[in-house]
């Protein structure tokens, strides 16, 4: 094995990994887009297609009803309306995740209490919402971190007893399964994000909710037009019933995602064979842990997470992680951090900044304030793992080229535990949460 490219060495994967090819765009998108334009339906009162992507959507989660709107965070945001969230109440947010997991708890006035992570699955740990639990929760927002859906059977039994709603964030799960069943049909409502580097991606920015109460998707329907009511013949009474926003999406982005969601089942399946492949070329590596998948559950990896165990090289398990990224990168292979701080170390809520005033917390009377010290399991995940490929794995995981590269890289970096210890001891280093966000 030659000499690591971070020593000095010849890089293993010179040429890179071709990272650009997310979303992939079709003749049948081209054509969704130009006639949508061509149509000269172009506005949401005369516009066919929202309405089309919303029942196709619905009926591929196996949802009753879904809404389209312009974001992810705007799905998150009117879910929690939808779920009657209000000033003071608070909501479950597990300490790892994307921040509007939990802005999206401040956005109608609401206070996010956080919980950890399992650190196996990277998603809320079941067993400890109920010391979370006061007579001011409202709700319980699972994130299906990564790809990988939350533990769902407990979370709703939890929910259930405490008469609680349950909020999917399937921002980063399109197409996983729990006990058979997709994401988008296993809580009260769910978000999606159809973001361009979403693993069903959008042209641009898009959002999905969807839930099975027609009550629920009034509610959201609601947020996402003004605060209005309209009636499914488009009747418009302009009075604005409780606070709303304009969340509608545009008809072209509609069309794109139609189309997209036609391939995404074979998009999916590459994606996983991809993670598959290197889950088992990495099991013989010392020092490297790839994403963990429970029996009732499948992982569409829109990131694949790995763990680094530093006791291989007799190392920190942080310094070890640095190390290893370093080298990686060094080599050639795109591998990166996500996020650097738990949710309640950002200074959002360490400050509790919100709208100013401190609000919303001291205006709905809420004494919560966060320690990120409390989340020991969401540090170590943060100070020991890297997510491979530059954030989104449908971009080079459906490449088998790219995923040898990645199986190559990896290898030679964690064979070569004596240079590695080596180039570690000239790290000084910092925790993650402890310095600027380094993401590459
Ligand atoms: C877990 C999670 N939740 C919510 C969002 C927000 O989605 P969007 O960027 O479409 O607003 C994202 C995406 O960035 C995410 O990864």
């Amino acid at each position: 094995m030659s000499t690591l490219a971070v020593l000095g060495g010849p890089q293993i994967a010179p040429q890179g990994v071709d990272e650009t090819r997310w979303p992939v765009v079709e003749p049948a998108d081209v054509q969704a887009v130009t006639d949508t334009l061509l149509s000269g339906q172009l506005s949401w009162m005369n516009d066919t297609r929202v309405p089309a992507l919303e029942r196709q959507w619905a009926d591929y989660v196996g949802a009753d009803h879904c809404l389209a709107v312009n974001s992810g965070t705007a799905a998150l945001h009117a879910a929690v309306a939808a779920a009657g969230v209000g000033p003071g109440d608070e909501v479950l947010v597990p300490a790892l995740s994307f921040l509007a997991s939990a802005s999206c708890v401040l956005h109608h006035q609401g206070v996010p209490v956080f919980v950890d992570v399992d650190p196996r699955t990277f998603t809320i740990d079941p067993t400890q919402l109920a010391q979370h639990l006061t007579d001011r929760t409202k709700a319980i927002i699972a994130v299906h971190l990564h790809g990988l859906p939350a533990d769902m059977d407990p979370i709703r039994q939890f929910a259930r007893q405490h008469d609680l709603v349950v909020i999917e964030d399937a921002a980063q799960a399109h197409a996983a399964t729990y006990n058979g069943k997709r994401t988008g049909s296993l809580g009260d409502l769910a978000a999606f994000s159809i973001m361009a580097g979403k693993n069903l991606a959008t042209a641009g920015e898009g959002g999905l909710l969807t839930t099975s109460s027609a009550d629920l998707r009034n509610r959201a329907d609601a947020v996402k037009m003004f605060g209005e009511t309209v009636g499914a013949d488009g009747h418009r009474d302009y009075n604005a019933h409780t606070m709303g926003w304009n969340y509608r999406l545009s008809g072209v982005v509609a069309a794109f995602t139609s189309t997209q969601i036609e391939r995404l089942d074979g998009y999916t399946a590459q994606v996983q064979e991809g993670a598959r492949a290197l889950t088992k070329a990495l099991a013989d590596v010392p020092g490297v842990v790839p994403p963990y998948v429970p029996d009732d559950r499948t992982h569409v990896y829109h990131h694949f997470r790995v763990l680094l165990d530093g006791s291989v090289a007799g190392l920190p398990d942080g310094v070890f992680r640095q190390a290893v990224h370093d080298s990686l990168l060094a080599e050639g292979i795109p591998v990166g951090e996500y996020q650097t701080r738990p949710l309640p170390g950002q200074t959002l809520f360490q400050q509790r900044i919100g709208y100013g005033g401190g609000c919303p917390w001291t205006c709905g009377k809420s004494t919560r304030s966060y320690r990120q010290e409390d989340y020991p399991a969401t540090l170590q995940v943060i100070r020991s793992s890297l997510v491979v490929g530059k954030r989104l794995c449908m971009a080079s995981f459906r490449d088998p080229d790219s995923v040898e590269r990645y199986r190559d890289a990896f290898t030679k970096v964690l064979s070569n535990i004596d240079e590695l210890r080596e180039y570690a001891s000239t790290i000084d280093y910092v925790e993650p949460w402890q310095r600027e966000s380094r993401l590459w």
